[in-house]
């Protein structure tokens, strides 16, 4: 294409984006499972985890509107009543069968993590299961059942607005994620599984909830340039879908965009989506994970939360996804395992970064950053074989 259409185009879009009266803005929110740290020799006595009031009162005083709990750990729920930030509560895999087979049981679980707290604390909905399919996929045919004796329970209990969901993951129902358009379910379990959940959702209006890692993709695919997984901000940092003509600036898009589509060909495009989990680790699990770093989790996580708060939507979703959790609140520091953490173990925080103020788009970059661009573009080519994106 030549540079003066795109510039053309460029402007465009800048135009429209001015003229955008971006109506609805994502909740952004946390994870925070407290550490479970087994003792070792270095560290025969690992700190207990801390209380949850001092969670809570972290979470608050950082501005945080919305916490999600992997672990629905009971004392955490409680220490959320009479506070503004809204809860995502997840049921562990584990669970799943035993629910799926007895309506009983999933009221025994909600006598313990609901009735007590709710609506004090303000559960905004129970996701049943994790990504099922990574860990324990012979569970999944009981996940549609599980999920609505869950939803069922809650109405037997006389609760009729908390929505009922699972969580999946990204890679492991996605067929390909570029170009968007392109992609769907993978099947089976296309047919078997999402489809009739997907159903579920719509009548019950709940929402699919996916774990969205721009940062996996990035490292599976050496083609796909770093700035564009960092919401980088400079010319030619983009690409077209050529099949819908849309273009895409950043990865995060592009991924969410993917389940969209996906959805969309199951029969079922407008379905709210909840981004579960997604982060940018400041240290890797071995020394192959180059940019697993301070700076570069910064520039991610900056950069997303500038990118929802601008309203802009997706391409193919005016209104993007609704709510999104940065993966995660706490640094579990052991050797040989990523930290995601946005602040360190001892809660002091890592990055500045301002979850629900007014919205205000940061300019990262300048020289220096296109400069880098230029310069990791150039080794990415001589790296990979080509620029081909059709391969992810
Ligand atoms: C929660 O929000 C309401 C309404 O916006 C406000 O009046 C109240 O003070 C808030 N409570 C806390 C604990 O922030
Ligand atoms: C469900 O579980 C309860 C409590 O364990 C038990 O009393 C009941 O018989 C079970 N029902 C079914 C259909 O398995
Ligand atoms: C879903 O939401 C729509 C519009 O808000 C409402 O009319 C409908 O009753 C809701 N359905 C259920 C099952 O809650
Ligand atoms: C907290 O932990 C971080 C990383 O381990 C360290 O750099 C920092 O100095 C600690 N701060 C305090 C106040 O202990
Ligand atoms: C990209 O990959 C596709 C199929 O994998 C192939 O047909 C095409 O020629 C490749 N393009 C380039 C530029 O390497």
């Amino acid at each position: 294409m030549a540079s003066s259409s795109s510039l053309a185009f460029a402007l465009l879009i800048v135009l429209s984006l001015l003229h955008s009266t971006s109506s609805s803005r994502p909740l952004i929110g946390v994870t925070y499972a407290p550490p479970i740290l087994a003792p070792t020799i270095a560290n025969p006595h690992p700190p207990p985890p801390p209380p949850p009031d001092r969670v809570a009162s972290i979470v608050t005083s950082l501005n945080i509107p919305a916490v999600r709990l992997p672990n629905s750990d009971p004392s955490l729920i409680r220490a959320f009543a009479y506070t503004n930030t809204t809860i995502l509560l997840s049921i562990p895999n584990a669970f799943v069968p035993t629910l799926a087979a007895n309506r009983t049981l999933a009221q025994r679980w909600l006598y313990r993590h609901v009735l007590p707290f709710y609506p004090r604390s303000k559960i905004s909905l129970i996701s049943v299961g994790n990504d099922i399919f990574d860990t324990t996929p012979d569970l999944s045919p009981f996940l549609l059942p599980a999920v609505r004796n869950v939803h069922l329970a809650l109405h037997d209990l006389g609760i009729k607005k908390i929505p009922v969901s699972t969580t999946f993951s990204f890679f492991n129902i996605i067929t390909t994620s570029f170009p968007p358009s392109s992609a769907q379910f993978q099947e089976p379990a296309g047919s078997l599984i999402m489809k009739p959940l997907l159903q579920f959702l719509e009548d019950t209006n709940s929402s699919f909830l996916v774990n969205v890692y721009p940062y996996n993709m990035y490292r599976l695919n050496c083609e796909i340039p770093l700035g564009f997984a960092l919401f980088e901000n400079y010319p030619f940092n983009f690409r077209d879908d050529l099949i819908t003509g849309v273009r895409y600036t950043n990865l995060f898009d592009v991924m969410v965009d993917a389940v969209i589509s996906a959805m969309a060909v199951a029969g079922h495009e407008n379905i709210p989506v909840i981004v579960a989990e997604t982060g940018w680790p400041s240290s890797g699990a071995d020394a192959s994970e180059v940019d697993a770093t301070p700076a570069l989790a910064e520039m991610y996580l900056k950069g997303l939360v500038a990118h929802l708060k601008s309203g802009m939507g997706s391409p193919l979703r005016r209104e993007g996804v609704a709510e999104a959790y940065v993966y995660e609140l706490v640094d579990i520091e052991v050797k040989g395992e990523r930290s995601w953490g946005i602040l360190h173990q001892n809660f002091t925080q890592k990055y500045e970064i301002e979850f629900s103020r007014a919205c205000k788009i940061e300019s990262v970059g300048g020289f220096r950053a296109l400069l880098r661009f230029f310069l990791i573009g150039f080794l990415m080519n001589l790296l990979c074989a080509g620029d081909n994106w059709s391969l992810w």
